[in-house]
């Protein structure tokens, strides 16, 4: 029972990907095709992809905000620019199982707060997904707001929604131990358990 809802977590969480990026090359092909009578097969764009993986973290069943953490990261902790003064750290259970290996359907969520540690500022993710980035471990990076909105780059950059291989959060994240780009399954000091 217990392995049958991995499976079908993963898969979800696999397929939401490979979904869009399917939709997505069908859509440079065919122009503004209209012509599939079939709604479940018209492409989703990048805006459904985003909200439609936004109630994957939020569905009722397992939200996000129940998932465990990776080891010594269960608590708030303080936290750097761009993420909150103050960060709470969520792993999926595909990641909280091999928190080395973070295989593919791994998904890791970032809450930041400001200084009181109760604003939330926003929703930072990185969700494993075979072929999103090859170069960079295959992380799909997204940051949303608070209702759940994607974020976006200031208005003179072009109002850019920041998902997919984002540049800023892959430079500074390279920087983290063990070439996986994640910081959290990483060794420090003060990690008040092993
Ligand atoms: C200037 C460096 C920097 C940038 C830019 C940055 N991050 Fe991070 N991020 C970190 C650090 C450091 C941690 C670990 C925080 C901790 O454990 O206290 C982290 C943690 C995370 C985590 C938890 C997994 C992990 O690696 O520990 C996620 C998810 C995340 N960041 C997403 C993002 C996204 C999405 C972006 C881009 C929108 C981004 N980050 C940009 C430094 C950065």
């Amino acid at each position: 029972m217990r392995g049958l809802t991995i499976a079908t977590a993963c898969w979800i969480a696999c397929g939401f990907l490979l979904a869009f990026r399917q939709s997505t090359s069908a859509q440079e092909g065919s122009g503004s095709s209209r012509s599939s009578p079939q709604r479940a097969t018209r492409p989703m764009t990048p805006d459904e992809f985003y909200q439609s993986f936004w109630k994957h973290l939020n569905k009722q069943e397992n939200p996000y905000k129940k998932w465990g953490s990776l080891p010594g990261r269960k608590d708030i902790r303080a936290g750097t620019t761009p993420h909150g003064e103050f960060l709470r750290i969520y792993a999926n259970k595909i990641a909280i199982d091999d928190p080395k290996g973070l295989p593919y359907g791994s998904i890791l969520v970032t809450e930041n707060y400001g200084a009181d540690q109760e604003t939330l500022k926003d929703i930072t993710v990185m969700y494993r997904s075979k072929g999103a980035a090859p170069q960079q471990g295959d992380w799909y990076w997204l940051k949303y707001q608070p209702d759940g909105t994607i974020a976006r780059t200031p208005e003179k950059e072009g109002k850019k929604a920041i998902a997919g291989k984002v540049t800023s959060c892959i430079e500074c994240h390279s920087k983290a131990g063990g070439k996986d780009l994640v910081y959290s399954n990483d060794p420090e000091k003060e990690a008040n358990e092993k």
